[in-house]
């Protein structure tokens, strides 16, 4: 489990009874961060994708080497207020609170093939504001892909329910 393995688990972080999957060890590793890159890239190596996105901030980490390896092109979906341009956003619920992501208007073209990357899905709040965002602009999503899948908390299930299809590299599931 060249993946798996390399990532931590920081129980009761940020608050207690929450384990925290820590991905930094997996990337500082040169092996780790070649394996995730190369393990997505292969996965859509024949797959029409016409664009890579990834949520701010931890998906740009995996996203854009992805859209580089495959040659594509890559579109930052931005917490709130960070981008410069005309923004279509999105609210989605915390598990205080609410946030917002946003992209530029002219990010996606009708009919653009999308691949949607974070690096994590548990409630799936942040993945479904995100592909809605793209399929409001008329692109399509291809897959959401992950790193890492909390299926306990049901996000993925979530995503499927609205027709998404969803890969992740790896699962914690009561552990
Ligand atoms: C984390 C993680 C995902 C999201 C998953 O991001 O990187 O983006 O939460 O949670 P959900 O499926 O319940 O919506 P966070 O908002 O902590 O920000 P970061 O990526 O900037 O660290
Ligand atoms: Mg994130």
């Amino acid at each position: 489990m060249p993946i798996k393995s390399r990532i931590r688990t920081i129980p009761h972080y940020p608050r207690h009874g929450i384990m925290f999957r820590d991905i930094t060890t997996l990337l500082k590793d040169p092996l780790g961060l070649y394996t995730t890159i190369q393990e997505i890239a292969n996965r859509y190596d024949v797959v029409t994708i016409d664009k890579v996105a990834g949520i701010e901030s931890r998906g740009f980490i995996i996203g854009a080497p992805v859209a580089y390896q495959l040659g594509k092109g890559f579109v930052p979906i931005r917490k709130q207020n960070k981008l410069p341009a005309e923004t279509l956003g999105r609210d989605y619920q915390l598990e205080y609170g609410s946030d917002r992501i946003e992209i530029h208007v002219d990010a996606i073209q009708p009919g653009d093939q999308v691949l949607l990357i974070d690096d994590l899905i548990a409630t799936g709040g942040t993945a479904e504001a995100a592909a809605g965002l793209i399929e409001d602009m008329g692109g399509e999503i291809v897959e959401c892909c992950f790193v890492i899948d909390l299926p306990d908390v049901g996000g993925r299930a979530r995503l499927e329910k609205l027709g998404h299809s969803v890969f992740a590299l790896c699962e914690f599931e009561g552990e």
